[in-house]
């Protein structure tokens, strides 16, 4: 049912110096910023040539983000996304087998304009999932 690793999430405390990083230390393409208010997350992504990297930083009140940055004060990996041709079918599928999806059960519209859902971390061994249809 899962297609290709769209992109790894990592959520950083200083998105500058982790650009910076990313675009000068590692040599990786580098997109701007990106306010994302309905998720709470500034975004950039960095391009590689067989998937991106997200960094994620917390925007506003109340960002999941930020919960997770106090408990990894230097960053860390945040979720994965995969990329899914039927996001609802998908959805169905996997609530049938007893899998939480989080928020309302329905999809939003995500940062690459898309629809995305996240799964439950304790569901998928520890790790929050994104599913996203392309
Ligand atoms: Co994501």
């Amino acid at each position: 049912m899962i297609g290709r690793l769209n992109h790894v999430a990592i959520a950083v405390p200083d998105l500058e110096a982790a650009s910076a990083q990313y675009r000068d230390t590692l040599g990786a393409k580098v997109g701007s910023p990106q306010d994302e208010p309905d998720h709470g997350v500034t975004v950039v992504f960095i391009e590689l040539p067989n998937t991106k990297i997200e960094l994620l930083h917390p925007l506003g009140e109340g960002s999941p983000i930020t919960a997770f940055l106090e408990k990894n004060p230097s960053g860390g990996i945040h979720h994965v996304c995969y990329e899914v041709e039927d996001i609802l079918a998908a959805r169905d599928k996997l609530q049938a087998t007893g899998a939480r999806v989080l928020g309302d059960g329905n999809p939003k519209i995500g940062a690459h304009g898309k629809p995305v859902l996240f799964l439950h971390p304790k569901d998928f061994t520890g790790t929050l999932v994104e599913l996203e249809q392309v």
